[in-house]
């Protein structure tokens, strides 16, 4: 499934799990939900850092608990929500956020793993704005475990 319906449940997702985002410093939420071969969706936040160079980004986040559960080779689709806070911590505005180029590399290695060109949907906190991008648009020539020898594995 990759039709605009999947879209909007993944950005419902997202946007959901964005209302959760430890975004002190920033105040800037983003909610990440993963979609997986078998249906069941994953979702995470960003998590700052006091020691700001720590901070996840949502995307990493929820890739990291996909792989945790032995997942990665799973991963059909993403979709991204993001906006700045406003005064009560909610996610606003409704220009679509795309992933970071450091999301876009841990996004290929769920890819390149699962042997798919990975479907990132990108939203914005509010609206009806949604954007839909193969990853190899997002990041062509990607370096990734096949350079490294590493096949598929599903
Ligand atoms: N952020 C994400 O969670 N994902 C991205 O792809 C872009 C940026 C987070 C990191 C930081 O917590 C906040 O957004 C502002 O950069």
């Amino acid at each position: 499934m990759t039709d605009s319906s999947t879209g909007a449940i993944l950005i419902a997702a997202a946007r959901h799990a964005a209302r959760n985002a430890h975004a002190p410093y920033s105040r800037f939420a983003v909610g990440a939900a993963v979609m997986l071969n078998d249906g069941r969706i994953i979702t995470a936040a960003n998590f700052e850092n006091a020691s700001y160079g720590l901070s996840l980004c949502a995307e990493t986040v929820a890739l990291a608990m996909v792989s945790s559960a032995g997942d990665l080779a799973r991963v059909t689709e993403i979709g991204i929500v993001g906006g700045a806070m406003d005064s009560d911590g909610r996610p606003t505005g409704t220009s679509p956020v795309g992933p970071c180029g450091r999301c876009r590399q841990v996004i290929n290695e769920a890819a390149q793993i699962g042997g798919r060109d990975v479907i990132v949907w990108c939203g914005a906190a509010e609206g009806d704005a949604v954007e839909r991008y193969p990853l190899s648009l997002l990041l062509p020539h990607a370096f990734g475990p096949a350079d490294l020898g590493l096949g598929k594995m599903n």
